[in-house]
């Protein structure tokens, strides 16, 4: 059992969360302390939870984020900091944060920048785009030099209750008793492992001798991987953590230092540094190569336990030792470099920090004394192969030459002849994978140039993150409502919610074939797992199964489909049964992607279109014409929180009560009714909050709600998805492929535009209308053309049905429209600025679709934005920066946003609200919107405090329930605080009504005296209020613009952001805090979407990306250097609340200017080997991506193989 099953379920503290059981996101962290018996003090480690097994705590402490504070009592600084610095907004991912930072500071209560930004480095966040949790948390740091922050700061920090490491809770006395006692050896029994801790090394041998098959664990980061994902079973387990010989280190010895095989990455990287400080330089290369490389592997609390000597067995031969079964590896000996000898690693991942590489490798070499002929080198590389890859013919080839360009040329084509790739191997990126091979020789190579030259002179300063926020603010900044709670744990969640004691766990039975006929499915296995009650399929379901493609057992339309569910005392024996069920199918041909759809016809209907003017007359007047083609792929919502229902039969008349992480409580009680075969008005939804949504909650987390209300009829039924089920069941933002004809004139003015989109829609409809519909309402982003026509088409596929996610469509159908504005800047050869502005519509200019543009302020954020960005100066430094450097490449753009604000389909504009005043003066506020993280409830409460004249503290919200405001549209479109809001103020002036003749008759009155005297008049302190807006396509519009600038390694495809400044209209803000959070949340998620994040499908079909493993998100590393976010002044909007504009989803795009400049950065590469004019740049802008459109000798050594040639990895979909 791992410690976070036994917090949260057996001791009931569920503070702690889960969200992905595999140690990628760090929600779960918590501190362990113990005495080191071989270090001889306390040491404190923040660990993940999820992976940490309880029988390894042995002698240990854990404390968690409940331990440390409670709104009530008192808070430690750590939670009241990262609250109070909005560093929270859905606050699933807070307690892990907290208890990372509160790590940090009992080890070292006076960090530097660099210490808390390590700190994070195994934290995940997918709401608040970080910043503002570093700088809360900053304010800790030894040296503030970031003192200029507070002037823009929403808080104030000097009010933060100050540190004070004297309170922390001490290490029990009678642990560090029994610690310094000899060990004796432990035995844990469980229902399937046999745990043993042996005391010495001898006993150790003797129970690997006797049990050959069982594991060494130490960190349990690899083998609790495979036992929860790969389903690996290892029945006897041996854990060295008592054994000196495997736990001490032996510094310094002759020939380099010793490390005992159980030491941690940690202890590896104190041990290295203390080294390189002590010693001359020379003889550390490979110290300081190693404790570079440190840096990128996993995050701290990875580092804290995982044992430093498994890379070396694995990275020899993955999952395969040189060790026979009952051997053991004792220590490894880091060895000491000499003068004339040069080493260096690389590593080149997806995403820098917390990754695993794409290719890595170690390279080194020894010159003939004084001279640069090569004596010796060794080249090892890793992602080449199964196992390390030692390209010896390379390294033979090499002895002997002088380090030259000559040595250069010859090793590179060496290596391209020698690190060869099927095109179908696992892992994909064959080109790119074998060009790095050639571009990291090639940094060694000048690397060791540069050491020959200098005299050993290489030391990187670390930059540290330079973020500078400045913002202007209209409206308070109050903190999101539920911050306190999120930061200390006590925020209830979904799955928090205590088991019911006749509760049952459910596991989903899936399909494993993307298209094809059940035969059979048996059971029989599965009946044998302990604790299992029952089984649920299609025959099971009393009323329709028609609510969508779930819970069907005759035929299958992707992998993941959900075929069944079974049932049993645990969630761990549900999964166990689950997995053991056994299905025939009758596979039938899939449609996976774009083009097998357009191959083959397989759209959705309607196929819809959108015109202005005439496109053919338009192609006409044109001076030139130009066509084009972008995909952009798909995105996984990765909310924090998985999908989770509670379903709680209530004995009669068919009530159910289901407590749902949903964004859409009413289409969730109607689809629950219709599959129960009753009444609406049986079925009780509540929310409480969500741990974000992103729109993957708005009609995904039906299928799941509907499966547990039908197993659900006897006993309270709870499933909360693993992580990586939710991605595979739940689909994502829709892949897009936009081709675009465009008509032009030379200056650059744009007069036609043909555009069709193909989303890949997946197996079943979904919202995909709606969403290819308001590509199309985009398909112009900002831009007047005058001649428009724009198709969409929905494929239907063999994908789990991609779903709402932020932006709903609206930033494909701008990203393609940036695709085509920047073919035409290239192909007219004036710089991309210019084209784009001459092409903005101005004041009072119609869309395609004849809505007239008023209060248009894009021009105002776009000459802010130049001004703030300081783009002009910014473009020169950029130009001679390229004009200086051959391999790194800076890119500069700017781009505007224009969002339409509303659901497209008209009928969702409403929104209800009921409100209640008590006697005692207390309101409870209830509306149709739920919390997600977004801060609507926060917003809500200021919103009827302002209409009712009293303050926030006397307002409440609960929860968001179907049996107190029906008929609610689900919390989506941007469109919540709006809507809401209107309704809530709707219903607070029916009750300022009823309570004016009290106000009047006794104007001197407190809010509390006019309620009474309403009440014993009899008055009705009860109110419900809704609105509905007016049916046009959009309301109004949302508007922004940003600007970033990067730099691009060519030779790797890395990319850095190194400034973004955002200016965004948000009317007049409700909550500046709030909004500014909304637009770095939804930077940080486009930056995903456009320079990171990618979900890899199977050429059958099947999902390979299935957790923060694979598929990676933002981290902290990825924020801007430079972030500067701006709030349009004087801009109010008379359509909505208080003059406010909504800002969940439009500055999702803001994200694109990042991808134009590298797309900028990469015009500027290609220049160097002769190339200009428009090229295909796909999104994302993987560091794939960037390598191989950068072209040079190194790409040509390394062709793609051709197409239909072979079976690739993955396909793009
Ligand atoms: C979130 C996350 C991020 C990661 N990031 C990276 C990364 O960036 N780069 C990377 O390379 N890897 C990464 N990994 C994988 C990582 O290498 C391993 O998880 C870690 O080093 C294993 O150490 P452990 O002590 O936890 O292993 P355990 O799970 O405890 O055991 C590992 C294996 O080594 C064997 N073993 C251990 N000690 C001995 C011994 N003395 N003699 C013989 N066999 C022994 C065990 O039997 C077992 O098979 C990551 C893993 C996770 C979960
Ligand atoms: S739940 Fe443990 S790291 Fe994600
Ligand atoms: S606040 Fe960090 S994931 Fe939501």
């Amino acid at each position: 059992m791992t410690l976070l099953t036994y917090l949260r379920r057996k001791l009931g503290l569920t503070g702690t969360k889960l969200g992905c059981a595999e140690g990628g996101c760090g929600a779960c962290t918590v501190m362990i302390s113990k005495f080191h018996p071989h270090l001889k003090c306390i040491v404190h480690h923040a660990v993940n939870a999820c992976l940490a097994p309880v029988c390894s705590l042995h002698h240990c402490a854990v404390i968690t984020v409940d331990g440390i504070g409670t709104v009530a009592s008192r808070l430690h600084p750590v939670q009241e900091r990262i609250a109070k610095a909005h560093g929270s907004q859905c606050g699933f991912c807070t307690p892990g944060m907290v208890m990372s930072m509160y790590t940090l500071l009992r080890n070292n209560p006076e960090p530097s920048m660099v210490d808390i930004e390590e700190a994070f480095q195994g934290n995940l966040c997918r709401c608040t785009g970080y910043r503002p949790i570093l700088e809360g948390y900053k304010t800790f740091a030894k040296v503030l030099d970031f003192g200029l922050w507070y002037c823009a700061l929403m808080y104030d920090p000097s009010k933060f209750i100050p540190l004070d490491p004297t309170q922390e809770v001490i290490f029990p006395p009678e642990l560090l008793n029994l610690g310094k006692q000899p060990p004796r050896q432990m035995k844990f029994k469980g229902e399937r492992v046999l745990w043993i801790q042996p005391s010495t090394l001898t006993e150790l041998l003797d129970l690997k001798s006797h049990y050959p098959e069982s594991k060494l664990v130490v960190g349990n980061t690899e083998v609790g991987i495979e036992m929860k994902f790969k389903n690996l079973l290892y029945p006897v387990i041996l854990a060295p953590a008592y054994i000196s010989e495997l736990n001490s280190t032996i510094f310094p010895s002759n020939t380099g230092i010793v490390f005992g095989a159980a030491c941690t990455l940690t202890l590896l990287g104190e041990v290295l540094r203390d080294a390189v400080a002590k010693l001359p330089t020379y003889q550390t290369e490979v110290f300081k190569a190693i404790l570079e490389q440190l840096r990128w592997f996993a995050g701290k609390q990875i580092r804290n336990v995982a044992v430093c000597l498994e890379q070396t067995i694995i990275k020899y031969c993955y999952r395969k030792t040189a060790l026979k079964p009952e051997e053991i590896l004792l220590s490894i000996e880091i060895p000491y470099t000499k003068k004339g000898q040069y080493f260096s690693a690389f590593k080149q991942s997806p995403r820098q920090e917390d990754d695993i590489a794409i290719v890595t490798c170690g390279m080194n070499v020894v010159f003939k004394e004084g001279s640069n002929i090569v004596e010796k080198i060794l080249l090892s590389f890793g992602g080449m192969a199964p196992t390390t890859v030692i390209p010896k013919t390379t390294c033979k080839k090499l002895i002997g030459s002088a380090w030259n360009e000559k040595l250069l040329e010859d090793a590179c084509a060496s290596l391209a002849e020698e690190m060869v790739l099927p095109p179908s191997a696992p892992g994909g990126m064959v080109p790119y994978r074998r060009t790095l091979t050639l571009s990291l020789f090639f940094k060694f190579y000048l690397t060791v140039k540069h050491y020959l030259a200098v005299d050993l002179q290489h030391e990187v300063p670390h930059e540290g993150n330079k973020n500078v926020i400045s913002e202007d603010f209209v409206g308070r900044p109050i903190m999101h409502l539920s911050a306190l709670k999120q930061a200390t744990g006590e925020a209830v969640y979904c799955d928090d919610i205590p088991c019911y004691e006749n509760e049952l766990h459910l596991a989903l039975i899936t399909s494993t074939k993307a298209h094809a006929h059940i035969l059979s499915i048996d059971t029989g296995e599965a009946m044998t797992v302990p604790g299992v009650v029952a089984f649920v399929f299609a025959k099971d379901i009393p009323g329709s199964n028609i609510t969508g493609p779930a819970f069907y057992d005759e035929s299958v339309t992707c992998v993941g489909h959900i075929v069944g569910a079974v049932v049993a005392d645990t969630q761990a024996h549900a999964q166990r049964a689950a997995k053991v069920v056994k299905i025939t199918y009758d596979e039938l041909k899939p449609i996976i992607s774009i083009q097998d759809a357009i191959d083959s016809q397989s759209f959705y209907q309607p196929v819809r279109t959108m015109k202005k003017g005439d496109t053919a007359q338009g192609f006409k007047d044109s001076d030139h014409i130009l066509e084009g083609e972008i995909h952009i792929g798909g995105q996984e919502h990765f909310y924090l929180e998985t999908n989770c229902t509670v379903a709680v039969p209530k004995g009669e008349d068919g009530e159910m009560e289901l407590f749902v992480s949903t964004q859409t409580a009413s289409k969730t009680q109607a689809l629950v009714a219709k599959a129960l075969g009753v009444p609406a008005n049986r079925i009780v939804c509540r929310v409480k909050r969500m741990g974000g949504g992103f729109g993957g909650k708005e009609s995904r987390s039906i299928i799941l709600s509907t499966v547990v209300a039908v197993a659900a009829m006897k006993r309270p039924v709870r499933c909360m998805l693993d992580r990586d089920e939710d991605m595979l069941v739940t689909g994502g933002r829709h892949p897009f492929l936009g081709r675009y004809k465009v008509g032009y004139m030379t200056s650059g003015k744009i007069i036609a535009l043909d555009v069709t989109f193909y989303a890949n829609a997946g197996n079943s409809k979904d919202l995909s209308f709606s969403i290819v519909e308001r590509a199309l309402f985009h398909m112009e982003n900002s831009y007047n053309i005058p001649h428009v026509c724009g198709t969409g088409y929905m494929c239907k596929t063999n994908l789990p049905s991609n779903t709402a996610f932020r932006g709903f469509g609206g930033p494909q159908g701008m990203m393609v429209a940036e695709s085509w504005m920047s073919d035409v800047a290239l192909a007219c050869g004036i710089p991309s600025y210019e084209v784009r502005r001459m092409n903005l519509y101005n004041e009072g200019d119609l869309t395609p679709f004849n809505q007239r543009l008023e209060q248009f302020t894009i021009g105002k954020c776009w000459e802010e934005c130049l001004d703030i960005s300081n783009y002009m100066k910014r473009q020169g430094a950029v130009e001679e920066f390229n004009r200086q450097h051959r391999w790194t490449k800076r890119g500069l753009s700017i781009i505007p946003t224009k969002f339409g604000i509303s659901f497209t389909s008209v009928f969702l504009n409403q929104a209800g609200a009921l409100v209640h005043i008590y006697t005692d003066g207390s309101v409870l506020l209830t509306h149709g919107g739920t919390e997600m993280g977004q801060g609507l409830h926060t917003k809500m409460v200021q919103v009827a405090s302002r209409a009712l004249g009293i303050p926030c503290s006397k307002i409440f919200i609960s929860e968001t329930s179907t049996n107190t405001v029906a008929n609610t549209s689900p919390t989506a479109a941007s469109a919540s605080s709006d809507l809401n809001g209107m309704a809530v103020y709707n219903a607070c002036q029916t009750l300022l009504q009823r309570l004016e003749p009290y106000k009047v008759k006794n104007p001197k009155g407190s809010w509390e005296d006019w309620v009474n005297a309403a009440y014993f008049d009899r008055v009705n302190l009860s109110a419900n209020g809704f609105y509905n807006n007016s049916g046009r396509a959009f309301n109004y519009f949302s508007y922004g613009v940003s600007c970033s600038e990067v730099e691009i390694d060519c030779l790797t495809g890395r990319q850095k952001t190194l400034h973004t400044t955002i200016v965004m209209d948000v009317g007049k803000s409700l909550n500046p805090a709030i909004d500014i959070g909304q637009v770095e949340g939804a930077f940080m998620q486009g930056l995903g979407l456009f320079t990171l994040e990618e979900l890899h499908y199977s050429p059958q079909g099947s999902l390979l990306t299935r957790g923060p493993g694979m598929y990676k998100i933002p981290a902290f590393g990825d924020i801007p250097v430079e972030l500067q976010v701006s709030l349009l002044r004087d801009s109010p909007n008379d359509k909505a609340i208080f003059s406010s504009k909504v800002l969940g989803e439009p500055p999702l795009f803001m994200a694109a200017s990042v991808f134009y400049a590298i797309k900028d950065a990469i015009t500027a590469a290609r220049s160097e080997s002769g190339l200009s004019g428009p090229f295909r740049l796909d999104s994302p802008a993987t560091s794939e991506r960037i390598r191989n459109a950068c072209e040079d000798r190194f790409t040509k050594l390394c062709p793609p193989a051709e197409p239909g040639t072979y079976t690739p990895w993955a396909v793009r979909v």
